[in-house]
């Protein structure tokens, strides 16, 4: 016979997509296990999202989460959401809404405009012109024909890279530096049907002449966890997907002009947590903030769930 645990088992709840396998959620919920002695709830966001089986809404000013399979009613006393596919996410915004009208905690998780400005990178690049972080001159392409995709790489110097406006993990990224690459590329994003941007090669080698950058995950004003990753396919990005290495460093080995950029980055959004994507050269050159960075790796448990789990637990509950 199971046992319906008593619902002050579950103060926390963790919703994130239970179809995607990173593993930051079980991170997470030995975080919550770990800060409060209790398990946490975990949830499949999808029920969450618009067409989905599970209902939200606020009572006495507390987010109540009606679950289908069981007809169970939660108000949980915080609510953790992550790995929530950037694709996805627009469908996630009437939840956000219905959290965002309650004085449950939740960090950022029910700000939907700061998510778009860190999912759709046309608005990323925005933000960063009008904050003044630096990023790679890029043009945003919808459905362009051939002179317009031609004439926006040469206004470029011929050396761009391409990716999707909105996408994960180096998917769809290519570096392109001959007209016909550039067309193939624009094959790509029309085959899929994206919006695309153009932006000039950062020139992120390092010492080696290998592709460098660095992955920095921000809480508010703190650096919480450094990664270097190396790339010596030079035409690949960067990403742990697309073969780069990733190597933990300690956080305080950040020069502190870097720490101000990501987390200038990450504000400029509107975000009070991300992973920034970062090239060190020349001052720096912000790639963009992942809303959601994977929690994996040595010291990650220590480093990025236990702070960021213990922020949803003291800090205020708005956005
Ligand atoms: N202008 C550029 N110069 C050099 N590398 C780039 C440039 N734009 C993108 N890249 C590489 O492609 C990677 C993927 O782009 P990014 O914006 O991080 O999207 P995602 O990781 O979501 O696919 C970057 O992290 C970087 O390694
Ligand atoms: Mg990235």
């Amino acid at each position: 016979m199971t046992t319906v645990p008593a619902r002050h088992d579950h103060r926390i709840v963790v919703i994130t997509d239970h179809g995607s396998d990173e593993g930051s959620s079980a991170v997470l919920e030995a975080a919550v296990k770990q800060l409060t002695g209790a398990a946490a709830l975990p949830l499949d966001a999808r029920r969450f999202m618009t067409g989905g089986a599970d209902r939200a809404e606020v009572r006495d000013g507390r987010l109540a989460l009606h679950l289908a399979e069981d007809g169970r009613t939660l108000t949980p006393d915080a609510v953790i959401v992550y790995e929530i596919p950037p694709g996805d996410r627009h469908r996630f915004e009437d939840f956000q809404r219905v959290l965002g009208r309650s004085d449950t905690a939740r960090l950022g998780a029910a700000d939907s405009a700061a998510w778009r400005n860190a999912t759709d990178k046309s608005r990323t690049v925005e933000r960063f012109a009008r904050h003044g972080v630096p990023h790679a001159p890029t043009i945003t392409l919808d459905a362009p024909d051939r002179e317009a995709a031609l004439d926006a790489f040469s206004r470029l110097g011929g050396d761009v890279w391409t990716r999707p406006a909105t996408g994960l993990g180096g998917d769809g990224v290519f570096h392109a530096t001959t007209t016909a690459q550039l067309l193939a590329a624009r094959d790509h994003y029309a085959a899929t049907g994206r919006k695309w941007q153009l932006s000039r090669d950062a020139r992120n080698f390092d010492a080696r002449g290998r592709r460098h950058q660095l992955r920095v995950v921000v809480l508010g004003e703190r650096v919480l966890r450094v990664c270097e990753h190396v790339q010596e396919a030079l035409d690949e990005p960067c990403n742990e997907a697309r073969g780069a290495r990733s190597t933990v460093l300690p956080p305080e080995e950040l020069p502190q002009r870097l720490a101000d950029l990501a987390v200038a980055a990450t504000r400029a959004l509107g975000l009070s947590f991300g992973g920034v994507d970062l090239a060190v050269a020349d001052g720096g050159c912000v790639f963009e903030v992942n809303v959601h960075p994977v929690i994996s790796g040595p010291g990650a448990l220590e480093g990025v769930a236990l702070p960021l789990v213990q922020a949803h637990l003291t800090g205020p509950s708005a956005p």
